[in-house]
């Protein structure tokens, strides 16, 4: 089973899914590159997640902030002073590892580990333009502290009224002692996390903390994720995070074991009132109702863009004879359709071809065009990716204006007439 990750790492570089970053100066660890088809993928998982958290709710609304934010953000959220890993170093060959992760001795040379230290790893950054008077700060640990600065803003310019919540997706950063895993862990990585605010009060916790999790297992079920590769696993308390009161992780079966790949956390109301101590500003909720005024309880959703871009792809993964093929759910997958002119060199047939290319494109369906090599080898080649269907213009076309529709999983084909074809793709995309 571990060779599942070879084989993804390598389909990912050949397929250009992803690449090891800053590959030709000899890498740098835990950095990716996206490429082209991962580009692709990873919008879609984005996407899917942004319309399934904010758009179709009422009183979700999106955030952008800035990666860069005041030091006193990090201090006031408890990151400066506990967003730390016990770290040991190996008295022999000095490499260092994270003393949760390790035996009792040096996987590398059998030596002998220091006591744990704890080592922060927040990601230190200086701005300014004035060489000695650049300010030290932070590249954001977790996307969460941007939308919690942010709360009397939101509060102010919508009519937002508790319980609502803010979505935001962005990158974060991390010198995470042993990055590894492929993408799964990474020192630069990208976070799409809900803050939804709630009364203070236990029922309504418990309630809504249920309820996202609930939510959050759904989408990635809705997606085609494999519900025997999922599980939920509840933190100890000795093992939450500085600001959570309870939290669960929602794991898969990987090849390296069950790993999380999102938290649902009750961070309580430690954000707003760290923040409003540290900044001196009143982040209260005034609620015209009950004509009371409380700082609100914040239940997070918060998912990994690129664990859930690894974990959709294994789990995609098949081998079926001689094919490869990714069986991503259509929405995600990167291409939706290719089209294939049966022979690259009958202009009538090309012509044709590069009509129905363009009519689906126009429709905002993602068509990739192949005319290579002969129709088994395309097939292939679109498996290999994940494409669910592959469109052929053949000689009958020029005549009866219907064209073979390929389906990935089951390799059945039909004949579908041209003037149905966008429709026939919207509807399996719908
Ligand atoms: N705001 C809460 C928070 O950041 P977390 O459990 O530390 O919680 C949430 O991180 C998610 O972010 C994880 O479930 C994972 O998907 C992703 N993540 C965290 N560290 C990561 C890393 N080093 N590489 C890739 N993804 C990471």
């Amino acid at each position: 089973m571990a060779d599942l990750m070879e084989k993804i790492t390598s389909l990912a570089k050949r397929r250009g899914f992803i690449y090891p970053g800053s590959e030709i100066y000899g890498g740098i660890g835990g950095f990716y590159d996206y490429g082209p088809l991962g580009t692709e993928l990873k919008y879609n998982i984005k996407n899917q997640w942004w319309k399934f958290m904010v758009r179709q709710r009422d009183n979700v609304v999106g955030l952008d902030a800035a990666i860069i934010m005041n030091p006193d953000v990090w201090k006031a959220s408890g990151h400066v002073d506990h967003f730390t890993d016990p770290l040991v170093e190996c008295k022999n060959c000095h490499l260092r590892f994270r003393a949760d992760k390790v035996g009792k001795e040096c996987s590398e040379c059998g030596g002998e580990f220091t006591e744990a230290k704890n080592f922060n790893i927040l990601v230190e950054t200086y701005v300014g333009v004035v060489e000695g008077a650049k300010r030290k700060t932070y590249l954001r640990g977790e996307i969460t502290q941007g939308v919690h600065v942010n709360f009397q803003n939101v509060l102010s310019s919508t009519r937002l009224k508790i319980p609502f919540g803010v979505a935001q997706i962005g990158k974060a950063f991390r010198n995470e002692i042993t990055p590894g895993n492929f993408i799964y862990r990474m020192r630069e990585f990208e976070q799409m996390e809900l803050q939804y605010y709630i009364k203070p009060d236990e029922p309504e916790g418990q309630k809504w903390f249920s309820y996202w999790k609930e939510q959050r297992w759904n989408w990635y079920v809705s997606l085609g994720l494999n519900k025997q590769n999922m599980r939920f696993r509840d933190h100890a308390p000795q093992e939450r995070a500085h600001y959570a009161q309870a939290a669960t992780d929602i794991e898969y079966n990987a090849p390296f074991g069950w790993n999380e790949f999102e938290g649902i956390h009750h961070r309580g109301d430690w954000d707003l009132s760290q923040h409003s101590k540290f900044s001196g500003k009143d982040l209260s909720y005034f609620d015209e109702a009950t004509k009371t005024r409380f700082t609100p309880w914040v239940i997070e959703t918060s998912a990994g863009a690129d664990r859930a871009t690894l974990f959709f792809l294994l789990d995609a993964y098949f081998e079926d004879g001689k094919r490869v093929v990714l069986k991503l759910h259509p929405k995600l997958a990167p291409y939706k359709v290719a089209v294939f002119p049966l022979v690259a060199n009958k202009t009538e047939l090309v012509t044709k071809a590069r009509s129905i290319f363009e009519q689906l494109r126009s429709l905002d369906i993602v068509t990739a065009w192949d005319d290579r090599g002969n129709i088994g080898k395309r097939y292939l080649a679109q498996d290999e990716v994940g494409t669910p269907w592959c469109v052929t213009i053949d000689y009958d076309t020029l005549t009866d204006d219907t064209v073979t529709v390929r389906d990935r999983d089951t390799t059945k084909q039909e004949r579908i007439n041209i003037g149905k074809l966008g429709e026939y793709f919207q509807h399996k995309l719908a």
